[in-house]
């Protein structure tokens, strides 16, 4: 029988090397390539742990070269892709909004377009991740369905929406297979130190202030990377052609308590007296266009698929600050800038 070829893109990344990880351990039967560019936010050591099994394969692409990922799908018989690469980091979407629009729009055109013409359309699958940015911000009551409306603010979520529709218009003009997630925020392990959680703990970790956009009031729903990566798991395997299903942890926090939260465990952890870390908060200039509100109802993932969340925040937030606190190595070498040196040590030196 022949081996499926599953391409998942930005496997280096955040959520990514999750997929990866947990596709190349878990279905042996399938060879898993990892189709990444390597931007800032693409880290192989993040694979460090899987980079030697045989269902495992790197190709350094930019999915926006589209004379390259033509001539990749040619040479390979790709039977599913699961497309994760994107530029992710809504602040750096206000300062440099094209590159959003090139990666995550062109970029994910070219994909589509060469699963199209050379992937195994007759048997595979396309599979978008995408965020519940889309839907643009709640008020204080209500919650984001497949069905709300798509109001994206800020450049990030903008060029995501535009991607969905890409996603969409290739199923409905070219029957292309294809199916679409919209995930809430996700925290764990491997996350680039840029975005709230990480940031966060490495400021408390070496006393340095914990710059709070705004009052600290907007409020984001949080899911352990790891259970978006079993529902993507899922949804791959089981999610109807042409669906949405929106993933989500059932787990708001306000900005500002969630901070508190991590000061609290972190004075724990670092035998710091209790509220000392809390003196770091900062309140500084909020973002501009920042959404009030997001709340993901993921009842249909729930209801027709079986997936819910596997465990307690709690739990998937303590874990959390003891890998980053454990794991210095990894977090030096993203600050320092060691980290891009990983793939001409491991790779290039190779060849
Ligand atoms: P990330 O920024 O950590 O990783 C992105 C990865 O994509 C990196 O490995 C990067 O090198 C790669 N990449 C970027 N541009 C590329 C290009 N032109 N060609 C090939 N590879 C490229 O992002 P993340 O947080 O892991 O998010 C992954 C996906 O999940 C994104 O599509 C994002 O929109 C979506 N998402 C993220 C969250 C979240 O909380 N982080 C929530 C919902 C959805
Ligand atoms: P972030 O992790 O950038 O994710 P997103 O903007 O995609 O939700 O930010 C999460 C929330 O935290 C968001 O409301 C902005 C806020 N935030 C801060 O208050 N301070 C910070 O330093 C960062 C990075 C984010």
């Amino acid at each position: 029988m022949n081996r499926k070829k599953i391409v998942i893109t930005g496997g280096a990344g955040f959520i990514g090397n999750h997929v990866v990880r947990l596709f190349v351990n878990k279905y042996q039967d399938y060879d898993i390539i990892n189709l990444d560019k390597l931007t800032y936010a693409g880290n192989l050591e993040n694979l460090n742990d899987i980079e030697q099994k045989e269902n495992y394969s790197f190709a350094h692409l930019d999915i926006c070269d589209e004379e390259a990922i033509n001539a990749f799908f040619k040479q390979n018989h790709i039977h599913s892709v699961i497309h994760l690469a994107a530029e992710s980091h809504v602040d750096r979407s206000i300062t440099n909004p094209l590159e959003f629009v090139k990666t995550n729009v062109l970029g994910t055109c070219v994909m589509l377009n060469a699963f199209k013409n050379f992937g195994d359309v007759a048997n595979g699958r396309f599979y978008h991740v995408s965020t519940d940015e889309v839907y643009g911000e709640l008020g204080d009551e209500g919650l984001f369905t497949e069905e709300t409306p798509y109001t994206p603010h800020s450049p990030y979520s903008s060029s995501k929406a535009s991607s969905d529709h890409f996603v969409r218009a290739y199923h409905d003009t070219y029957k292309l297979p294809i199916v679409i997630s919209n995930c809430s925020n996700n925290y764990g392990s491997h996350q680039f130190p840029e975005k709230l959680i990480p940031l966060m703990i490495n400021n408390i970790k070496d006393n340095k202030p914990l710059p709070v956009y705004g009052k600290g009031d907007n409020v984001r729903d949080w899911l352990w990377v790891e259970d978006h990566a079993r529902a993507i798991d899922v949804i791959f395997h089981s999610g109807a052609d042409g669906e949405t299903y929106n993933i989500g942890g059932n787990n708001e926090w306000s900005n500002l308590d969630l901070v508190y939260k991590l000061c609290d465990l972190m004075d724990d952890k670092l035998n710091r007296a209790a509220g000392e870390s809390r003196k770091l908060v900062t309140f500084v200039t909020d973002r501009a266009g920042h959404d009030f509100r997001y709340a993901i109802d993921a009842s249909k993932l729930k209801n027709d698929l079986g997936w819910e969340p596997s465990i307690q925040f709690d739990e998937g937030f303590s874990n959390t600050i003891d890998w980053y606190l454990t794991n210095h190595s990894w977090l030096n070498n993203v600050l320092n800038g060691e980290y891009k040196q990983y793939y001409t040590k491991m790779y290039e030196s190779k060849h």
